[in-house]
């Protein structure tokens, strides 16, 4: 198991992985996405974003790889990994799980797997503050028949990549994916919320979506905040009258849609999508009392 690396500001990490690596060839790992950011008020101390939960999630991710890694031994090595690398600006976290092992016939057993985090500094990534643009692909979001949707397995972005240079080579920003259904499931790396109303409405958890975690981090602030949100299918068409738009992911944060294929999504003041950017800027500053418990502290020292 290799948990460590000490460069946060370069790709390029020390680790080398040979060119007949399983999962280079055949998509056998699954990944972790996790922000940390470093103590305003404390430089040495850097805290890390619902850490529990994405740990619990990459552990569950190996399971279907049939690869025992509990949630709370990626907890201990990713607390490690922040601790030696001492970040001084805010960073993203990609822990990998992957058949390290080499060897040709795509399976999942009789194969060594294996462990690694990286990580790198990251502001936004968006930096587009009035909305992206949005195509609505041709590619379609994989059906849970094909595989198992609720881990973020690395060979399951070939459709992510897919729709999204399909989307940048025809002028938009981002892609959003329909599942098999024909309803809208999600962005390549995010999930999807519109306002209808004063509501909030996103696709349900059998939608065949990621079971985001920035996604659950927005129903409880909105529930919170008194704004009602609904789980339900949502139909193309319908976004594009929809009051507003917004995708969500732990890289992008919450990133408002200000067009959808030749639609217009209306820009209006004090809107739902802004009180809920300022509600996680809140939140992950440390200046929200409610929400302490999503906040890991790493001492630095
Ligand atoms: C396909 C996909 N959907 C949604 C998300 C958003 O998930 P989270 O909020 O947990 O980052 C991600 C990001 O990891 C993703 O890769």
């Amino acid at each position: 198991m290799s948990g460590e690396n000490r460069c946060f500001d370069t790709y390029e990490v020390g680790l080398k992985i040979g060119i007949a690596t399983h999962a280079l060839h055949y998509g056998t790992g699954a990944l972790g996405g996790l922000r940390g950011y470093v103590d305003e008020t404390n430089p040495s101390q850097a805290i890390l974003f619902r850490l529990d939960r994405h740990c619990q999630r990459l552990s569950n991710s190996a399971r279907y790889l049939h690869y025992d890694l509990p949630a709370d031994k990626i907890q201990a090595i990713t607390i490690e990994f922040v601790k030696q690398n001492k970040p001084t600006k805010p960073f993203y976290l990609r822990p990998f799980i992957y058949s390290s092992g080499l060897g040709i016939a795509p399976r999942l057993h009789d194969i060594v797997q294996d462990f690694f985090i990286y990580g790198m500094s990251l502001g936004e990534t968006f930096a587009k503050p009035n909305g992206i643009s949005c195509r609505i692909s041709s590619w379609q979001r994989q059906s849970d028949l094909s595989l198992p949707l609720r881990g973020k397995i690395s060979g399951a972005y070939i459709t992510s990549a897919l729709a999204k240079t399909e989307a940048y080579a025809a002028g938009f920003d981002e892609a959003i994916l329909l599942n098999s259904q024909g309803k809208v499931a999600e962005a390549t790396g995010m999930n999807i919320f519109m306002v209808r109303q004063g509501k909030l409405f996103t696709p349900g958890t059998d939608q065949d979506i990621l079971e985001g975690i920035t996604r659950d981090s927005i129903m409880v602030m909105a529930g919170k905040l008194g704004i009602e949100v609904v789980e339900r299918p949502i139909d193309k068409s319908e976004l594009f009258i929809a009051d507003e738009i917004f995708l969500c992911g732990t890289a992008a944060k919450i990133a408002p849609v200000s067009r959808i294929e030749n639609y217009l999504v209306p820009q209006v003041a004090d809107s739902i999508t802004s009180k809920l950017q300022q509600e996680l800027v809140a939140i992950t500053q440390g200046q929200h009392p409610d929400y302490q418990d999503w906040l890991n502290p790493v001492d630095l020292q």
